[in-house]
């Protein structure tokens, strides 16, 4: 979604902020612009689409030190140039992130007091109640804390007032907010990659927290206008990390990284004994009722994660889609744990269901992948993976990642619960130290996969079907497939098929169809002859050797312990989505409409 970055400083700064607004395309975004002060005047450029048409209306040589720029997902009215940000209006200027929901009745009110509005975005209102604020305060810090107070919804503000050419402003609630020091400036940024190449040290500003950046100054003032100290944090990444190493995508170059990054979020909480899990998640024991709540495909890995956990844990484990739990009535008991799954920890809805079930009085624990994330915050209990910084909007190591967690889950609480034995535990953790290799044999077979994604890539629609766990998955694989491709794709369970959607399966249609599950590939088997019998081209992924051939093509992926399968089955079809996204010449980093971060409701 939106990107902020902003610099102040010794140094050029459109060269400077134009590199960071680059690190943030990868969160997707449909126009671009920039606000620089020269001689004291605020000036600004934006243009619709990509930075690149950004960037060829900017003189990278004009003497300016300070300013601030946006990428912007469109929300409040169409992505053109008109509603790109920075706004302004009397004396404020203003990058934002996030929606004010109650900027309609305010933008009403400041028409009847002469305000005249050009864009029909939220943040121009912004400015405009601001600048009336300010002209009763008379004061920049009052102001932004005044406004605090009236808006509703989620922001962050990077702002510059005409009155104080020198400085930069940033204030925040919900959506995030970083400021960072480095040796020739200070930057603001909502997203750590913008400023990676100048330094790996930033502050999370907290809910309205407002800071004041000069040159040589980072100023924090609290919701009380009281000066306050934050605490530095150091981002372990690297910018290398943030680079495509040679790959022609960061799809590609991140599914390649899953068996490194399985190996990493493995070993951090597991070193080969049991021991090591029970310090890591006793905490868990108590709890004997799970709703897990997630958007998108870390929705997806929490279906994975209920079928595993209800299966060999034997307890009842409810998923919803955070944007619905949140809004939804509730069935908790004493003992029910809330497990919010988020890679970037800022999606808005998922914020929210982890509030409300907070708010209820629930445990709460998240399973993120970006460490000091509001969600990774504000949860009771934080379980990281190790996905590193993941780029292209469409998950694949972060979703791999969070697969992994579910089965170290599973494996201690199975344990301990008595429901997996010893002799079980033992095969599964023998599997468990052939995964990182096993991932990486499956990566390494993508000739066949992309052989497979040369046949269909012109299909209208392609179907995805399986049973139990295998339709979790095929929802994944879906989306993936979708997202990515813009080719219509629906995952069915398997024996739902043939009520109703069977009628749109017509000669050559694809379908691609999972069975890992011992006891019901012949169940799966029976519904795929059913879509041969009407002409569907079947594209067959299984860990068993298939004894006739009722299918076009065959995937055969090794066979684990059922609760690492999936960890393993996914790999083929981020593969297959890629290569037919490829075929089709799409954004496969950035598809249309998309974002990676979803920091509004
Ligand atoms: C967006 C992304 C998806 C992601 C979902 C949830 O829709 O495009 O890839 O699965 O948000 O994101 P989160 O950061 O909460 O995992």
């Amino acid at each position: 979604m939106c990107g902020i970055i902003g610099y102040v400083g010794h140094n050029l700064c459109i060269p400077k902020i134009i590199h960071g607004l680059e690190n943030l395309e990868y969160r997707g975004y449909d126009s671009a612009g920039i606000a620089y002060v020269l001689n004291n005047k605020t000036k600004i450029i934006k243009e619709k689409g990509k930075i690149s048409n950004l960037k060829k209306l900017l003189d990278f040589d004009t003497t300016t030190n300070l300013g601030i720029a946006h990428t912007r997902w469109a929300t409040h009215g169409e992505a053109n140039k008109i509603n790109a940000h920075p706004h302004s209006l009397g004396k404020f200027t203003i990058v934002h992130n996030g929606i004010i929901e109650n900027y309609s009745k305010l933008k009403q009110e400041l028409e009847n007091n002469g305000y005249v509005f050009k864009s029909e975005t939220d943040t121009e209102v912004a400015c405009a109640l601001l600048d009336e604020i300010y002209k009763q305060e008379k004061d920049i810090l009052k102001a932004l804390n005044k406004v605090t107070k009236i808006f509703r919804g989620s922001y962050a503000f990077g702002i510059i007032c005409s009155d104080d050419p020198n400085a930069i402003y940033a204030l925040r609630c919900t959506s995030p907010l970083i400021v960072a020091n480095s040796p020739d400036g200070n930057f603001i940024a909502s997203d750590v990659p913008a400023i990676l190449k100048y330094t790996n040290k930033y502050i999370l500003l907290d809910d309205f927290d407002i800071a004041k950046l000069t040159k040589d100054n980072i100023i924090i003032y609290d919701e009380f206008l009281h000066e306050t100290k934050k605490k530095v944090n150091t981002f372990s990444g690297t910018f290398e990390s943030a680079a495509k190493n040679g790959y022609e995508h960061f799809m590609l170059k991140e599914i390649h990284e899953q068996d490194k990054v399985f190996k990493d979020t493995i070993n951090f909480y597991f070193d080969g004994t049991i021991e090591s899990l029970k310090k890591n998640f006793s905490f868990l024991k108590k709890y004997n009722k799970i709703d897990i709540v997630a958007c998108g495909s870390a929705y997806h890995t929490g279906l994975v994660g209920k079928s595993l956990i209800e299966n060999y844990v034997n307890i009842p484990v409810n998923v919803e889609v955070a944007s619905e739990y949140r809004y939804k009535r509730c069935f908790y008991d004493y003992n029910t744990l809330v497990i919010l799954v988020s890679q970037s920890g800022e999606t808005a809805d998922t914020l929210a269901a982890l509030r409300k079930a907070k708010n209820d009085g629930i445990t709460t624990m998240a399973i993120v992948n970006v460490v000091g994330s509001s969600i990774a915050r504000e949860a009771d209990h934080v379980i990281y993976i190790k996905a590193g910084c993941e780029i292209a909007v469409a998950t694949t190591k972060a979703y791999l990642a969070q697969l992994a967690i579910f089965s170290l889950l599973t494996i201690y609480l199975g344990y301990q619960n008595k429901t997996i034995s010893e002799n079980e535990l033992n095969i599964i953790l023998d599997d468990l130290k052939k995964m990182p290799k096993l991932i990486n044999d499956t990566i390494k077979n993508y000739n066949s996969y992309f052989n497979i994604a040369d046949k269909i890539y012109k299909n209208k629609q392609i179907f995805f079907i399986g049973r139990g766990i295998d339709y979790a998955l095929s929802m994944e694989g879906s989306l993936k497939l979708k997202e990515i491709s813009y080719i219509n794709s629906v995952a069915y369970q398997a024996g739902e098929l043939k009520h109703g959607t069977i009628s749109l399966i017509t000669k050559n249609t694809p379908v691609i169809a999972i069975a890992t599950d011992t006891k019901l590939i012949e169940k799966t088997i029976s519904n795929i002859k059913e879509t041969k019998a009407r002409g569907a081209y079947v594209i067959y992924v299984s860990n068993e050797e298939p004894s006739e051939k009722f299918y076009d093509e065959l995937i055969k992926i090794h066979k684990v312990h059922p609760i690492l399968q999936s960890i393993l089955t996914i790999v083929p079809l981020q593969l297959l989505a890629y290569k037919v996204a490829k075929n089709n010449g799409c954004d496969i980093d950035q598809p249309r409409n998309l974002a990676k971060s979803v920091t509004v409701e």
